[in-house]
């Protein structure tokens, strides 16, 4: 997604959404109750329930719509453009729809599912805005299977090189070969770093051990050194990537199961109304 997606088609999206809030509020604003205070069982507040809700569904149907091939690229970004201000909008013509009465209810559940879904995703425009672009500021024209690529290489010369310096460093070489893991559990890979690297720490371990390492040796010590630390920032590139393409996909993991949740609730709300009516 570009920022193209907010702009599209001269932010005609943003300015349909905007009239659907401005109608919205004149209406909830003129609008006096037969009975009560504004509430979701007015005249209006049954007219913007039912356009929320039809938002809602909608809205829910981009999930269907985005995995239809063979419809021009245009109609998709048309389609994201209207789901993210539209969606937007929804916050209004709901809180409208509500009266501003809330409980611990089904009713109120269904509201908040509402503003989860929204929030989520508009982090997930926020990511989608911002981490492309750290991602190729990350990578320096290299794609992630390059770096890899290149990790490997020096982990063969660390190889080569330690093998003639001892078995101590020899054996911090292999090890934090070894145990090295890009990846990992969700949070670590959202974090984008991990705190007990094996490449880091091998690195200073090495380093204090080739102090020890007689004259003639010394030059191997520092190539060594220095192919270690290359691999340190190497590695560090690798899961910053890893870091940004998490961020770029954890918020869907609320976005779409919560939708389910909330097309639930609704389904309950609207047939809990109808049945105490
Ligand atoms: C066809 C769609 C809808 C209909 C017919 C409908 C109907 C109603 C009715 C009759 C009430 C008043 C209930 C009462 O006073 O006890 C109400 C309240 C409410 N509705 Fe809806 N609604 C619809 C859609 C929605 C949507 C889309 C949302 C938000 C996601 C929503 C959230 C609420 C909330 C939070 C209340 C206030 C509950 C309270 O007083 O504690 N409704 N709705
Ligand atoms: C209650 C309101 C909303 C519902 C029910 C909803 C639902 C959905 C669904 C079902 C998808 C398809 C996801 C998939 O299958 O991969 C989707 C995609 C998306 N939604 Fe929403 N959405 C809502 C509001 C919003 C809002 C307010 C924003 C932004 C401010 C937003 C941003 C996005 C984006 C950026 C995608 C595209 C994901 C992709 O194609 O990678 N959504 N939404």
């Amino acid at each position: 997604m570009h920022e193209s997606i907010l702009a599209f088609r001269g932010f005609k999206y943003l300015k349909l959404s905007a009239l659907m809030v401005a109608v919205t509020a004149i209406v909830y604003a003129v609008h006096q109750p037969t009975v009560g205070p504004p509430n979701g069982g007015t005249a209006l507040g049954y007219a913007l329930g039912t356009l929320g809700l039809g938002l809602i569904i909608w809205l829910a149907w981009f999930g269907v719509r985005k995995r239809r091939y063979g419809l021009g690229k245009m109609l998709l970004e048309d389609w994201l453009s209207a789901h993210v201000y539209l969606g937007l909008g929804l916050i209004v013509v709901a809180t409208l729809h509500t009266g501003f009465q809330f409980g611990w209810n089904v009713h109120t559940l269904a509201y908040v599912l509402m503003i989860l879904v929204i929030a989520s995703g508009a982090f997930g425009v926020f990511a989608y805005l911002r981490y492309p672009r750290l991602m190729t500021e990350n990578r320096r024209g290299a794609t992630q299977r390059e770096l890899l690529t290149q990790i490997a290489e020096l982990d063969v010369k660390a190889r080569e090189i330690s093998a003639g310096l001892g078995d101590d460093i020899h054996g911090e070489v292999m090890r934090a070969q070894e145990k090295l893991a890009l990846g990992g559990p969700a949070r670590r890979q959202l974090s984008g770093r991990d705190p007990n690297c094996p490449a880091t720490a091998a690195l200073k371990r090495v380093g204090d051990l080739s102090l020890g390492l007689p004259v003639t040796d010394a030059e191997k010590g520092r190539a060594l050194i220095a192919l270690l630390a290359r691999k340190v920032e190497l590695v560090e590139r690798v899961r910053r990537d890893l870091g940004f393409k998490a961020m770029m996909d954890v918020w869907l993991f609320v976005h779409v199961p919560l939708t389910f949740g909330l097309l639930a609730s609704l389904t309950a709300h609207v047939v809990s109304v109808f049945f105490y009516w």
